[in-house]
């Protein structure tokens, strides 16, 4: 279990993963919750949490045991990856870290999920999906940086269910998650992993994060 100040009761659930909290990170965090990073860091400094959470989730699929030779001629027992990914965005926020994903895994198929926050009721809407013929047998690495409610992630986790996914082959990337977030989300799927970079106290009249970082997706893209 992983300690968590904002998480009731100090401990995070077994199957959310906290990144390790680094003075690197720490500061990165800092600079996005800022309201006076303008437009380009906000995009320089996610994009490095971005990958930070990448290279963290990839930790949560499964290792066969590989022996290969070295220059030296020698064996070496090493790992490699098993079975095959396919990452998943909730647009539009969630494509901010397409980027990031691209860049660890190399010719990694796509899904795409939209979905909006009724900006009146926080309500989510489910507008479109398109997803690889083949995702059942993959595992997903879905990706949204805010949760927030978590109705926007039920829902994308219920059109992945709906197209044979298993549930315990969903790796949620995150960069910024609330308990009741956490909670409602694990409620629905118990078998899901959370990978996030942050764990505020709550949410405000708006149902968004504080003292979080804003509307993520406007910030990132340029909008509001
Ligand atoms: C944001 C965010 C999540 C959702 C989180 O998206 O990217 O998808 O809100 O809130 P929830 O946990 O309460 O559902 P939004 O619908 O604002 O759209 P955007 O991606 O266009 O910014
Ligand atoms: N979506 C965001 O972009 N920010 C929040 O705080 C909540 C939902």
């Amino acid at each position: 279990m992983t300690a968590c100040a904002n998480y009731p009761g100090g401990e995070l659930p077994t199957n959310v993963h906290l990144l390790a909290q680094t003075p690197q990170l720490r500061a990165l965090m800092t600079m996005i919750r800022d309201t006076n990073t303008n437009r380009n860091d906000f995009i320089f400094y996610s994009d490095r949490i971005i990958r930070l959470l990448v290279e963290e989730g990839l930790n949560y699929l499964p290792l066969v045991e590989q022996q290969i030779e070295t220059p030296t001629g020698l064996p070496y027992h090493g790992v490699a990856f098993q079975g095959k990914i396919c990452g998943v965005p909730i647009i539009r926020a969630g494509e901010a870290m397409e980027k990031g994903l691209r860049e660890c895994c190399k010719g990694v198929r796509i899904g795409k999920i939209l979905i909006q926050r009724n900006e009146e009721t926080a309500q989510p809407e489910l507008y479109y999906s398109k997803l690889p013929s083949d995702i059942a047998e993959r595992y997903v690495l879905l990706l949204d940086p805010m949760l927030a409610t978590g109705g926007s992630a039920i829902k994308a986790i219920e059109v992945l269910l709906e197209t044979g996914v298993h549930e315990d082959r969903i790796v949620f990337l995150n960069l910024l998650a609330v308990p009741d977030g956490i909670d409602a989300v694990l409620a629905r799927f118990p078998k899901l992993r959370i990978v996030t970079a942050d764990v505020d106290p709550g949410l405000n009249e708006k149902k968004f994060i504080v003292p979080g970082l804003g509307d993520f997706g406007d910030r990132y893209f340029g909008s509001s």
